[in-house]
């Protein structure tokens, strides 16, 4: 691939959206490396992708210590990536990473302690060849590591100048609720809550919606597509080059059997309306104004694409609603 020049338009497709009641906007639709950017993938798709994501507004970009396979290569990809075409951008991009999950041996290369989050985050900065991170998460709640340390561990990484700001991920509406008051008193907002949300995975409706918004915090939709489910990708089958066929990944051929005849309907609904499932999906996220921004995945520069077009439409009647409320409760 040649030199790269960014698309002097960029900021003419996607809309920015206030993340909470901080001073940071985020793109509607953000680009996540968890799948598709690893070592067992072709860097020159990633670029691809990467450099189309920038060219048409995506300034969001989400990794973590163990995005691979192997864990790490995503973020060593990221950096190499970064090196060739973005490094001169650095100051219009929002570079997230996180530590929580596994990442190496040994009594401190997971959970929550302050030994592996500071040591992670030096970790992913090496990794992608970065000063700071602009949002450092941490990644899933520690069931044995008291909250205080933890949060107090994000509040270092910021004074230390190697974020500039932090989030949570996977955190419950309580855990949430308790991480703020924590980071409130040490003088670092939190930014962000990451959660999983689709149509398919609705539990943030519950409590956690309201909980970030009363805390002032946004919320970024992670597999908003539940991973590929909710497109059009498993109408006539599992195709060969799937998350869903791959031996590595957490999407199971079962459950997409499982969820098909759910699919089907919603996809019929999504043609009416003129547009794809995968944009009807990103929409029906996007048009609670609690969330921040969507945070898909992307195989290839066409999906990516589509799922940006999803902006043109993001109106539902009643009638819509009720529709994909009955298909999805299987009433
Ligand atoms: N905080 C956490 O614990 C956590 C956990 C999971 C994910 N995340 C973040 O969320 C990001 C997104 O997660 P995700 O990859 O599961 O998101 P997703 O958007 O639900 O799924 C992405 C996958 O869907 C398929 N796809 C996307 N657009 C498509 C289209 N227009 N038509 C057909 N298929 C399409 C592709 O699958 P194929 O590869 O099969 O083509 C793609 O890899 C991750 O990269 C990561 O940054 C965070």
């Amino acid at each position: 691939m040649e030199g790269y020049k960014p698309n002097i338009k960029r900021y003419g497709t996607i809309a920015y959206k206030r993340c909470g009641r901080s001073g940071l906007k985020l793109p509607l639709i953000s680009l996540g490396l968890w799948h598709n950017f690893g070592g067992v993938d072709i860097l020159e798709n990633g670029r691809e992708i990467i450099r189309y994501a920038f060219d048409n507004g995506i300034t969001h970009f989400d990794l973590a210590n163990n995005y691979g396979p192997p864990p790490g290569s995503a973020e060593e990809n990221f950096g190499k990536i970064l090196n060739l075409d973005l490094k001169p951008y650095r100051d219009e991009l929002i570079i997230s990473t996180k530590a929580g999950y596994w990442m190496w041996d040994g009594p401190y290369g997971e959970w929550g302690s302050r030994k592996y989050l500071i040591s992670s985050l030096d970790q992913s900065l090496k990794r992608m060849g970065l000063d700071y991170v602009d949002i450092f998460y941490h990644h899933r709640p520690d069931p044995d590591t008291p909250l205080e340390e933890t949060m107090m561990a994000l509040d270092h990484v910021v004074r230390q100048g190697k974020a500039l700001y932090v989030g949570v991920s996977n955190y419950s509406a309580d855990e949430t609720a308790e991480a703020v008051k924590i980071l409130n008193q040490l003088g670092t907002p939190c930014l962000i809550n990451q959660v999983k949300y689709s149509m398919f995975e609705r539990w943030v409706e519950e409590q956690l919606l309201d909980t970030d918004e009363d805390n002032g915090i946004g919320l970024i939709a992670f597999s908003p597509l539940a991973q590929g489910l909710l497109t059009d990708k498993y109408l006539n089958g599992i195709p060969e080059t799937s998350r869903a066929a791959k031996s590595w990944g957490f999407l199971n051929v079962s459950e997409v059997d499982a969820a098909i005849e759910k699919v089907k309907l919603l996809n019929q609904i999504a043609e009416v309306r003129g547009q794809s499932l995968a944009q009807m999906a990103l929409a029906w996220i996007l048009k609670d104004h609690r969330i921040t921004s969507v945070l898909v995945g992307a195989s290839s520069v066409k999906q990516l694409s589509e799922n940006i077009d999803a902006l043109d439409y993001l109106l539902f009647s009643s009638e819509e609603l009720e529709e994909i409320g009955m298909i999805l409760r299987g009433s």
